[in-house]
This record gives C-alpha cells, structure tokens and sequence, in this order.
C-alpha cells in the first residue's frame, strides 16, 4: 500500500518514518511511504502556498492550485492492461484532507482504508484551507479526535500506523493471529503485567494480579477474556 503526504512540513514527517514498525513495514514493502513538500508545487519566488482569507479575517488559508497541482502529481494512474481484468471494486487511491471539522476516524474507518491501494493524506494548517478542496478534491474530511491541532501531520501519522497494522504480515506473528480472530470487531487486549512481582509505587505496594502467577492457563484466559474491551 502506498501513503502519499502533502504537508509544508515534511521534517515533521520524516524521522516518524524511518522508526521502528513503520520502517519495517517499509524495507518489506508492505507500504510505500511519501511526503511531499507542498511548496514543490508554486511557481513563485517565494514558494507562495497560502493567501488572505476572502471577507477579511485574520490568519492565512492555504490555496487550492498547489494541492490541487500535488494531488494530481502524486495520485496513482491505474491503466490496467486489460480494464476487464481489473476486478469490480478494485479500490485504487483516496484523498483524505485532515481537518479539525472532518468526521471523527475510527477503528472502522482504518479498517475501509486500509483496502486502497494509495491513501493520499492533505495536512491543512494555519487556520485553514480553501473549502474547495474539502468539497471537490478531497474524498473525506477527517479529524483524529475532539481538539483542534496546528495541523495535520499528527493525524496523518496517525492513520498511517492505524491502518499499517492491519495489513497483512505488518505486525508479529503472535499480533496478527490475535487481528485474525477479532477481524471485525476492534480489539483491545487485556492488561499485561512483567517482572517485577511487586514494587512500590508512590508508597503503595503494586502486586501482579495474582492469578497470572498460578500457572492456572484456564484461569488466567478466563481472567484475560474478561480484561479485553471491544471497539468497533
Ligand atoms: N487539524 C487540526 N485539528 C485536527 C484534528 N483534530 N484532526 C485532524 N486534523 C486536524
């Protein structure tokens, strides 16, 4: 799968993808992960990509023609050798603008993203970006929670880990059975506790629920059954 960023901050961008699992993922090709500079797509001296808010205001909006520009650059051209043999419902690429008034992201939504073959992810910033490309470029408007960010490199980081994990062979062997049998209901796992047994902590004495020490496996599912949550 390929995830194609377009943010003026690509630094922000770039140590996130060079670390642990994202790596991985990356060196066995199971994603493809770009960032863009927006400012490659201006043709000013001054690499120009936001403007004066029509109606007055303060702050700055970000224009359509760079992103439009990028978007078109960066978007996958699926010429099929055959349009036939391209199977009905193939999902090929979709444009996702990140903004703080988009519908909220989901475990579900990471799921259905999680089937295109190219996520293109538009970080807004300053204090906004035309509507234009929320209404006729993007294909969803999304937010990662109820706050308002400087941006959307967070959020893009985000959906980038949320939807790596759950391509095939992006996690452990131990992880992805565990996905396999919660395929489609969200799951949280229940709590994990290491050495030591016990230790203080703040003046209190913090144990180890003792039935994960009995060796009592039947038990201890039952308990850890218990402990785990759902997320749809
Ligand atoms: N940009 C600013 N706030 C945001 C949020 N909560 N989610 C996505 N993009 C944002």
């Amino acid at each position: 799968m390929r995830f194609d960023v377009i943010t003026i901050l690509p630094n922000i961008l770039e140590s996130f993808s060079q670390e642990s699992l994202i790596a991985r993922a990356q060196k066995k090709k199971i994603i493809f992960f770009n960032v863009h500079n927006l400012r490659k797509w201006t043709k000013d001296r001054h690499k120009t990509v936001d403007d004066r808010p029509y109606g007055g205001g303060a702050g700055m909006v970000l224009m359509v023609p760079p992103i439009m520009k990028a978007v078109e650059s960066v978007k996958l051209k699926m010429i099929p050798p055959n349009p036939l043999l391209q199977k009905r419902g193939d999902k090929v690429s979709r444009v996702i603008l990140f903004s703080a008034k988009g519908k909220r992201f989901t475990q579900s939504d990471a799921r259905r993203l999680s089937k295109y073959k190219q996520l293109i992810m538009i970080c807004g910033r300053y204090e906004g970006v035309d509507e234009r490309v929320a209404r006729h470029i993007a294909d969803e408007e999304i937010s990662i929670g109820d706050y308002v960010l400087f941006g959307g490199e967070v959020p893009a980081m985000v959906m980038t880990e949320a939807v790596t994990r759950l391509l095939p062979n992006a996690v452990g062997k131990i992880e992805s059975v565990e996905q396999e049998s919660h395929k489609k209901i969200g799951y949280i796992e229940h709590p994990h506790y290491t050495r030591p047994e016990e230790i203080k902590i703040k003046g209190k004495v913090r144990r180890v629920p003792k039935v994960l020490l009995s060796g009592n496996h039947n038990e201890i599912e039952k308990w850890r059954k218990r402990k785990s949550k759902f997320k749809s």
